[in-house]
């Protein structure tokens, strides 16, 4: 994919032009206060990107996962906590609910997503269950028409403002652990449904990360996304879409950083000269600007390839690796190009530094990324 269809270039630049006006003056404040602004979810409403994974059956436009990445890419170079709400409620609730839920599901929750009414979260990770995903030991047992649910959620993105919930449940402890986990859609008002501790983290601090308790939450049986007991492939691929946001986050963040890199290079006055006129500083520029050429057709073809329906597994871990390493690499060298100011919080690239590193621990570390790759290349 070499050049933006005319509709993709129109979607970017709106994205661009929001992320520069909105998002970019706000990044530092979302990150100080721990939360972001409510005038940005109801422009970004406005702009009809809670929606995009969303048909326009159901009040979304369509445009999938390729618009999705180009967005998203977009706004976390102005802010990441906004990007990566957008990429988790696109990619880990409307994605799934639009692929697996049933006519009435679709029907009661996706236009309340798709406006941005209800924000979306994802709860799959457990105190006992990270980066072995089918350990988790959140129970959901039936009870009428109704399944009860006990256990805790935690790093649930958003889940101290979601309306909605993808929760992934033990339905029988009985068979192997992957085999026996059903998904279900929690409504967060539903009683027993309960807010717990926020983490206080290293970045994207404007996007909170709590812990999600079910306590005798009862949940109707209709809430229960595709078939009894076959939740995991659902969750595991659901993140197959939420690792191409994450990558696309990555280059974003990647781009702002380089972009810092250059603005200070080319001021910053040593040995008489703006210090961007050393091979040393052109070395890293240079490199930053390959590494995200590289990840963002890395993100652009997975995403491609999501919409027209094709395995994409490999494709999307290839990317979340690589962008995220090269977001890493890229707020490395551009807090380095910075010295001493740019480990200070007179510049964002110390900002940006944090915000990077979660890229390559959230949505599967880099090493499941590697495991992803491994065995599919390997067999
Ligand atoms: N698509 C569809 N189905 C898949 C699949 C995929 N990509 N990958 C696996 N499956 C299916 C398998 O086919 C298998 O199904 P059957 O039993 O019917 O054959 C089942 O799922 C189990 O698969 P595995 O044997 O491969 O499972 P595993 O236990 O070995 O786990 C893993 C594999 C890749 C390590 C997985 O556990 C994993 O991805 N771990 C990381 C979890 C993760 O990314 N967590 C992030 C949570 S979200 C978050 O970060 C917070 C946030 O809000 C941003």
């Amino acid at each position: 994919m070499f050049e933006l269809s005319e509709e993709l270039t129109m979607v970017r630049d709106a994205a661009r032009e929001f992320a520069e006006r909105e998002l970019k003056p706000r990044a530092t404040k979302h990150d100080r206060q721990e939360h972001l602004d409510a005038e940005v979810l109801k422009l970004i409403g406005e702009l009809g990107f809670w929606g995009l994974t969303v048909s326009e059956e159901y009040g979304g436009s369509g445009l999938g996962n390729l618009a999705l990445s180009i967005v998203l890419e977009e706004l976390n170079r102005g802010c990441g906590a906004t990007g990566v709400t957008v990429s988790v409620h696109n990619s880990l609730l409307c994605s799934p609910l639009m692929k697996y839920g049933n006519a009435e599901q679709k029907k009661r929750f996706l236009p309340k997503l798709a406006s941005g009414e209800w924000i979306g979260a994802y709860c799959l990770t457990e105190p006992g269950s990270g980066s072995d995903a089918a350990a988790l030991s959140t129970r959901a047992v039936k009870d009428g028409d109704h399944y009860v649910l006990d256990g805790t959620k935690i790093w649930v993105t958003s889940g101290s403002m979601a309306g909605l919930a993808l929760v992934y449940a033990r339905t029988n402890p009985d068979v192997p652990k992957a085999k026996g986990i059903s998904a279900f859609l929690v409504e967060t008002s539903t009683p027993g449904c309960i807010v717990g501790k926020k983490e206080l983290k290293c970045g994207i601090r404007g996007s909170p990360a709590v812990e999600l308790q079910f306590d005798k939450c009862r949940v109707p049986a209709a809430n229960m996304v595709g078939a009894l007991d076959k939740g995991f492939p659902i969750a595991m691929d659901t993140l197959d879409g939420g690792r191409i946001g994450i990558a696309a986050q990555s280059v974003g963040i990647g781009q702002a950083c380089l972009e810092e890199a250059i603005s200070y290079a080319k001021v910053r006055v040593q040995f008489g000269k703006p210090i961007a006129h050393f091979q040393a500083i052109q070395h890293k520029i240079a490199d930053m600007q390959t590494r995200l050429s590289a990840s963002r057709m890395l993100v652009q073809k997975a995403a491609w390839l999501r919409d027209r329906g094709e395995p994409c597994g490999r494709q999307a871990a290839e990317a979340k690796l690589f962008a995220s390493q090269t977001a890493n690499f890229c707020a490395d060298e551009c807090l380095q190009i910075h010295g001493g100011a740019g480990y200070t919080d007179h510049f964002i690239a110390e900002r940006l530094f944090r915000d990077a590193r979660i890229t390559e621990i959230y949505e599967g570390a880099t090493d499941i990324q590697r495991l992803v790759i491994a065995r599919s290349v390997i067999g």
